[in-house]
């Protein structure tokens, strides 16, 4: 049997980017060990807030092109608000990492666990299963400060810009489109929608034609449409009739957090943002401030977006067993939860980062 070697590029970032960081690598070693079949070799890259501090740039020479040729990078968290530059915009290398490497595909998949806090009362909620798939790399993040790319900038008037571009919308809409469709083949709904605000901007409209054009290649996926405000009002009052919600940067930034909200929190929400070439992996949160130093941040939300990095280098690479340590990871995370063994602080519980961590690796190293 071969045994695929991967490069992982590491960004451990700030704050509790280095906690969940290193409690993802300690989960996937387990899973690796669990499985078999297939090697990580890691490579740490320097880069955030505290290394802007101290070395007067966000990011060491040479990690966006180490970040590059690795097979996939994963970052804790990168941010600190009390560093920023003079415009009073943070300090944000991961957005130029999107932007040079292609990342379009941000796919930020919204589960609820069992015994893990709900907002909803109606009992529906146990069923909440769906992505948010946010474009990464134009929409209104076009223009983020990161890029340099704002058409009116002085201390009167300040222009931010929408941009939605054919070549990187049909490539996202295909994916939307075969995630639906991986979805159902797993047993869920398989239903993609188009979210946009198509009644009031050209930029939108063009999104949701090509939404149209693409589907035509997909005629067994189910499909719909929805304005991004109906979307949030969908978000609250009917979120398990979601599945696949494939939406511009900024849409996507907003409802990925609201929907978050609804399962527990940031600690629970993965993300993987996928390019044609390259992925970076990610908790959706960020460095929590309020909390770092303390052992009380959950670090499932990274975990699990190593779990997602897995899945893809298996698919990619055709490698059954690191995709089956991704799954192995996923059901473990539900099975602790099922079975009352992992309780975060976040939600109220008695385990902070090194005790979910801890209790996970048995679980999965023994799942009886
Ligand atoms: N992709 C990124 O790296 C990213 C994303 C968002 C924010 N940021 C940066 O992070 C810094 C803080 O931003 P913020 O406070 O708006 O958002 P945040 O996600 O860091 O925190 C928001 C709230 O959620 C809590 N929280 C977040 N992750 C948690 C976890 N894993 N476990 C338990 N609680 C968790 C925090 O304690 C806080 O109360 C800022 O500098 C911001 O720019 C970075």
């Amino acid at each position: 049997m071969t045994t695929h070697s991967y490069r992982i590029a590491i960004i451990k970032g700030d704050g509790i980017g280095v906690d969940v960081t290193d409690a993802t690598m300690a989960v996937l070693d387990a899973a690796r060990r669990r499985t078999g079949g297939f090697t990580l070799v890691r490579e740490e890259l320097l880069a955030g807030a505290g290394y802007f501090e101290e070395h007067g740039v966000d990011i060491a020479p040479g990690a966006e092109d180490a970040a590059g040729a690795a097979d996939a990078i994963f970052l804790g968290a990168i941010g600190l608000p009390r560093v920023r530059h003079a415009d009073g915009t943070e300090i944000s290398p991961h957005l130029r990492l999107r932007d040079r490497f292609g990342l379009y595909a941000g796919v930020r998949p919204i589960k609820a666990y069992p015994n893990a806090p709900r907002l909803l009362a109606d009992p529906r909620a146990a069923d909440i299963d769906l992505v948010v798939l946010r474009e990464s790399t134009e929409g209104l993040f076009w223009s983020a400060a990161a890029h340099e790319r704002d058409t009116v900038c002085n201390d009167d008037e300040v222009q931010d810009v929408l941009r939605i571009t054919r070549p990187t919308t049909e490539k996202l809409h295909d994916f939307g489109f075969r995630l639906a469709r991986k979805r159902r083949e797993r047993g869920g709904k398989g239903k993609l929608t188009c979210v946009d605000k198509a009644n009031v901007f050209r930029s939108m409209a063009l999104f949701r034609k090509i939404f149209d054009e693409r589907a035509a290649a997909f005629p067994d996926i189910e499909r719909d449409y929805r304005y991004v405000d109906a979307q949030a009002l969908d978000l609250v009052r009917a979120p398990w009739e979601c599945d696949v919600l494939v939406t511009e940067n900024m849409f996507g930034d907003i409802l990925s957090d609201l929907a978050g909200g609804l399962v527990g929190g940031m600690g629970m929400a993965a993300c993987a943002e996928i390019g044609d070439a390259h992925a970076l992996f990610q908790p959706a949160h960020g460095s929590a401030p309020d909390i770092i130093g303390l052992d009380r941040a959950n670090p499932l939300a990274a975990i699990l977006s190593g779990a997602l990095m897995l899945d893809y280098l298996g698919e990619r690479h055709e490698d059954e067993a690191c995709a089956a340590a991704g799954r192995l990871v996923e059901r473990s995370v539900e099975a602790g939860f099922a079975a009352g063994r992992l309780r975060p602080m976040e939600f109220g519980g008695d385990m902070g980062t090194r005790a979910v961590t801890a209790e996970l690796i048995d679980i999965l190293t023994d799942p009886a």
